[in-house]
């Protein structure tokens, strides 16, 4: 088994990795084990880990309750976080009681902020159970849910006490999920680890596929490592944290004016780093030869075809996205394969070329 802690003080966490870890949960969490337990889940998760997972820490004599949020997007909103809180109640859950949030990143962000927020506060286990939210969600304590107008506009840093990854787990996951997990996988490789984004590149069929136990595991905890080390230095996006956002800038615009549904959070993010990719080389950050690998390795990636975008509708769903940031577009680019910095000096007419160039077209 393979450990990273997340360093923050008082707050650090460990981050187990390895296969077949669900099966070891109430041994990893051995002083937990008194108090009671409720597991925040959705129906294909339960059906699929769930039932498992209760069976498991009943024998070890939990007491364990199962609450089922609906699938997708639609479950991140104050008022299932409010449904789930009377749940809560009705199980007389107190300080004490441990929420388990197993499943994807929608169950890992709606349980984190019940978390933060029930009884002010009550601790909280990840048990990611797809790839974005083993190498993303699952990890970094951002939890959250939407409004109408927006997505994770209400949330708190509230971390974990820790996270399991068992990926035997994914073997049941669609392979689109998959896909889109390996664009976050690769922009970890990207701005940070010049190495071991070759290294997917060698290994992308493989790891697209899952067939390979230890390929695929070796790359889990490398993405682990990185935003465990990111998050450790800067928690809270003041800085630092910021790089992860690299593909996300023009991403985030396509996923919303392709319209949900249509791209996939890290399928949207790969066309993003296209983008962003180009901009760097523009910019003379990115030479030649880099950028080349960066472009030619993301295009291995089976994308779907992007519908035809307005540039200038793009580029509106960009300045939304600034305006909640408080006016300013930190934009991220490589100085180099394996490098982020952020820079604000990318103007909009920059990034309206770009997409005008028709870059995101195979
Ligand atoms: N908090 C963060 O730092 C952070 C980072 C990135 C993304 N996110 C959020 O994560 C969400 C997306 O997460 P996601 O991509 O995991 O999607 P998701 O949580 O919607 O899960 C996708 C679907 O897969 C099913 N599923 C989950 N695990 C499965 C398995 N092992 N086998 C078969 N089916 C399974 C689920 O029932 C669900 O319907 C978004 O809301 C996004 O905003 C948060
Ligand atoms: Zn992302």
């Amino acid at each position: 088994m393979k450990t990273i802690k997340v360093n923050l003080g008082k707050r650090s966490y460990p981050i187990w990795i390895d296969h077949g870890l669900l099966r070891r949960v109430p041994e990893l969490l051995g002083p937990r084990t008194g108090h009671q337990w409720v597991i925040v889940t959705q129906a294909t998760v339960r059906n699929l880990y769930a039932h498992k997972l209760t069976e498991l820490l009943k024998s070890s004599g939990i007491d364990v309750s199962t609450i089922i949020i609906p699938e997708g997007e639609e479950a991140k909103s104050l008022s299932e976080v409010e449904s789930i809180y009377e749940q809560l109640l009705e199980l007389n859950c107190d300080r004490s009681t441990l929420l388990v949030a197993l499943g994807g990143g929608v169950v890992g962000d709606v349980t984190g902020f019940v978390a933060a927020t029930y009884l002010r506060g009550v601790d909280y286990l990840q048990v990611p159970t797809t790839l974005l939210a083993m190498v993303d969600s699952a990890i970094g304590g951002k939890t959250g849910v939407n409004l109408p107008q927006g997505k994770n506009l209400v949330g708190a840093f509230y971390q974990p006490i820790g996270v399991v990854v068992d990926p035997e787990l994914l073997q049941s996951l669609p392979r689109r999920d998959v896909i889109s997990a390996m664009g976050e996988i690769l922009k970890y490789g990207a701005i940070r680890d010049r190495d071991f984004f070759e290294k997917l590149r060698q290994n992308m069929d493989s790891l697209l596929s899952l067939e390979d136990e230890e390929v695929l595991l070796k790359a889990i905890v490398r993405c682990c490592e990185i935003k465990a080390d990111v998050v450790s230095h800067d928690e809270q996006e003041s800085d630092l944290r910021r790089i992860l956002n690299f593909g996300h800038t023009i991403g985030h615009a396509l996923e919303t004016v392709a319209g949900y549904g249509i791209l996939q959070h890290g399928e949207a993010v790969a066309y993003g780093m296209i983008a962003a990719g180009q901009i760097s080389h523009e910019l003379g950050y990115l030479n030649q030869q880099d950028h080349e690998l960066l472009v030619s390795t993301l295009r291995k990636l089976p994308l779907p075809k992007l519908p035809d975008l307005n540039p200038e509708v793009v580029l509106e769903a960009i300045g939304h996205d600034k305006k909640v940031k408080a006016g300013r577009l930190h934009f991220v680019v490589l100085e180099g394969l394996g490098n982020a910095i952020v820079t604000d000096e990318v103007s909009d007419e920059r990034i309206m070329n770009v997409i005008k160039d028709g870059i995101f077209q195979h």
